[in-house]
């Protein structure tokens, strides 16, 4: 784990992206803004929002995998069907509840509407995972907080 570049994975939580009725642009722009920072993304993938999937998948990429980071888009929000923060509090061994108080803190300044997006952030052993709210425009938003501290907490962690 230590002389790699930082891995991180992509999931997308979308119902209708699952399906193939809606194109995720959310999940390539998060690959691309890593990408550009250097870190190797080694999976990206599309799930529909259902808990237990989503838990599974997350377990597979922190145990299976070891990946360093796992940022998820969508899910987030008020809807019966947004079930990202669930999941992702189910496999945490650690909350790191700083990282999406920042995002929401900086993303209020934005659109209050940012007090709506429920996500988390936690660790599962030594894998940071942070949720994001679902829209590109969110994504955007989110990753200008956080990416100039990820590099120093992930690097603690190796
Ligand atoms: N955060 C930022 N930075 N920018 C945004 O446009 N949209 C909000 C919020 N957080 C938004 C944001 C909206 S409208 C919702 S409903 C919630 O995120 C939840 O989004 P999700 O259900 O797609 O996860």
């Amino acid at each position: 784990r230590e002389d790699r570049p930082l891995q991180a994975a992509v999931i997308t939580l979308s119902d209708k992206g699952f399906k193939g009725e809606r194109e995720d642009k959310s999940g390539p722009l998060l690959a691309s803004i890593l990408e550009e920072q250097g870190y190797e993304v080694v999976e990206s993938i599309i799930l529909p929002d259902v808990q237990s999937q989503i838990e599974k998948e997350l377990i597979r990429l922190s145990d299976g995998r070891q990946v360093d980071l796992i940022l998820t888009t969508g899910g987030t929000g008020l809807s019966v069907r947004d079930v990202t923060p669930e999941a992702t509090l189910a496999v945490a061994t650690r909350n790191v509840p700083g990282i999406s108080e920042a995002i929401r803190a900086y993303s209020m300044g934005i659109t209050k509407r940012a007090m709506l997006s429920r996500g988390a952030s936690v660790l599962r052993n030594s894998t940071l995972i942070i949720n994001l709210p679902g829209s590109p425009k969110a994504v955007k938003e989110s990753m200008e907080v956080i990416l100039s501290e990820l590099d120093h907490g992930l690097k603690i962690l190796k």
